[in-house]
């Protein structure tokens, strides 16, 4: 469809932009892409801003000098236009070149077909579905080896709809077959967003929920490394000592949890008495988190399982540290077995990534080290991260900076945009500008998944809703219907 005629305004066009005027019978709209013959294929753009104008309300002065209305004396209205402001993404031809040559004042601008728009963002009918680009209702269907190859980064503000947006790419890395290779996937929940998957009969089958509550670790077989990592103020020597004692106890016993390590250290003479107070109160304050068993749960083989997800739901535990170890702990081992080929190819989606892996943390951040280990070596071996966060700012610039693609929705916050401006390249002035002005549910991909920004109109998601956040109207109402439906069923007990 032909849309206009490019025109020669504020230097353009150049290689980055033009103007056109569109033709007044059609119908333009910011987002809208279009195509331009040029000598070496067709360039490929995006209307970034549609201006009116008219040449004869220019200046004040003749508006004010006319006594009835200018409109009723010319013909104003044939000379108001719409100027479209185009954004030039890349040349096709038999490949995807920059635009490194302006387009020509005067040529016609076509809307883009579909098939251009596939070729060029690079589309796989086969991959994954996240939505449309709206203004030409095309499907977006992103190549799973694009969007994971290496990992990926969730950002907006919150109730932008990163969490909505992650359920939909769940749900299309669960429905794969199995001749389109499935990934285990692992889901750190802190606000219990995604149990939906367990209740929804299309996917129940197909994840796995594990509460909080219900997690252990078990204390035989862990590794010295975490003593070190979980009790960080303990000195060399107080270190030593307990090591020693749980490689004695390892010697002895089958099973054995904090209170025998604690027996164990209080029979052994060669430990000083200060050393044991120390390790004492450290072991003691480790045994009341009530987190350490004698065997894993859930076992780290059951989590990871290809075309599975699991949900570890932490959303009923307050305390951080908790929160941190258990992240750290599955998935340090869940890494390490991948290394070793002993589990699948795995994703993990990690919500409020900004909490296991702060920008600003002391030792007391347990999870940190591991997620930048994995977020730097994880892609040889197919150990891939998720990482979703309402605060980039806060986020481990690390971990951040190893995420190949970045799906970023709404973001307002100035110091946010600062901060993703500079650390994910090819995010122009305009297409900050943009992310602020998205609507819930849209969302731009940047990155490996497409080397052009690419505007998602993020699909319906199928799995049903888990109502984590009521209004406080609702909330209020349903608190009261519960209190009174309390009371009743006492008088009725009492009533017999
Ligand atoms: N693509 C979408 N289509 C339809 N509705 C959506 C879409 N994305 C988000 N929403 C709506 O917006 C609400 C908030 O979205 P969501 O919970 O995903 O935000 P969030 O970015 O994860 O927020 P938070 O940071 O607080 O977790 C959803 O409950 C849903 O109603
Ligand atoms: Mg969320």
């Amino acid at each position: 469809m032909e849309l206009g005629t490019v025109v020669c305004r504020e230097e353009t066009p150049n290689t980055s932009n033009f103007y056109f005027v569109a033709d007044k019978e059609v119908k333009v709209k910011v987002g809208l892409f279009i195509q331009v013959k040029v000598k070496q294929g067709l360039l490929i753009g995006r209307i970034e801003e549609i201006t009116k104008t008219n040449r004869y309300f220019m200046q004040p002065e003749t508006i004010s000098n006319y006594e009835t209305s200018i409109n009723s004396n010319f013909p104003t209205d044939k000379w108001e236009f719409l100027l479209c402001k185009v954004y030039c993404l890349g040349i096709l031809d038999k490949i995807i070149k920059r635009a490194n040559y302006p387009v020509s004042p005067g040529e016609i601008v076509y809307m883009a077909e579909d098939e251009n728009l596939k070729k060029l963002f690079k589309f796989d009918e086969r991959g994954l579905h996240l939505g449309e680009i709206e203004a030409h209702h095309l499907k977006v269907n992103l190549n799973m080896n694009r969007v994971f190859q290496k990992h990926l980064a969730i950002l907006a503000l919150s109730g932008a709809g990163k969490s909505y947006a992650t359920c939909v790419l769940m749900e299309e890395l669960l429905n794969r077959g199995d001749d389109q290779g499935k990934a285990g996937i692992l889901v750190i929940d802190p606000h219990g967003e995604y149990s939906g998957f367990v209740y929804d009969k299309k996917f129940s089958d197909k994840t796995n929920l594990i509460k909080g509550k219900d997690i252990r670790i078990g204390l035989p077989h862990l590794p010295s490394y975490y003593y070190k990592l979980f009790l960080p103020n303990l000195s060399f020597v107080q270190e030593r000592d307990l090591i020693k004692v749980v490689a004695e106890l390892r010697k002895t016993e089958d099973v054995f949890g904090i209170k025998e390590i604690i027996a164990g250290i209080e029979e052994n003479e060669n430990i000083k008495q200060a050393t044991k107070e120390v390790l004492f109160a450290n072991l003691s304050s480790l045994n009341s988190l009530r987190l350490f068993g004698y065997y894993d749960t859930p076992s780290i083989y059951s989590m990871i399982v290809p075309g599975q997800m699991t949900v570890v739901d932490l959303s009923e535990m307050t305390n951080n540290r908790k929160r941190q170890m258990i992240v750290a702990y599955f998935l340090r081992e869940l890494f390490n077995k991948r290394i070793m080929r002993k589990v699948p190819p795995f994703v993990a989606f990690i919500e409020e990534a900004h909490n296991f892996a702060p920008e600003r943390s002391g030792k007391e951040n347990f999870s940190k080290g591991i997620i930048e280990k994995i977020a730097r070596e994880g892609r040889k071996f197919n150990g891939l991260l998720c990482l979703i966060s309402q605060r980039p700012v806060h986020l481990s610039t690390t971990s951040l900076s190893q995420c190949n693609t970045h799906m970023y929705l709404r973001i307002t916050n100035p110091y946010d945009l600062k901060h993703i401006g500079e650390s994910s390249e090819g995010l122009t002035t305009e297409l900050l500008k943009s992310i602020t002005s998205l609507e819930v549910g849209e969302a731009v991909l940047v990155g490996e998944a497409s080397s052009l920004p690419l505007f998602v109109k993020v699909r319906n998601k199928e799995v049903m809703d888990m109502e984590t956040s009521r209004s406080l109207e609702d909330d209020c109402i349903a608190y009261l219907e519960k209190s009174e439906k309390k009371k009743k069923d006492v008088s009725d007990l009492m009533e017999g």
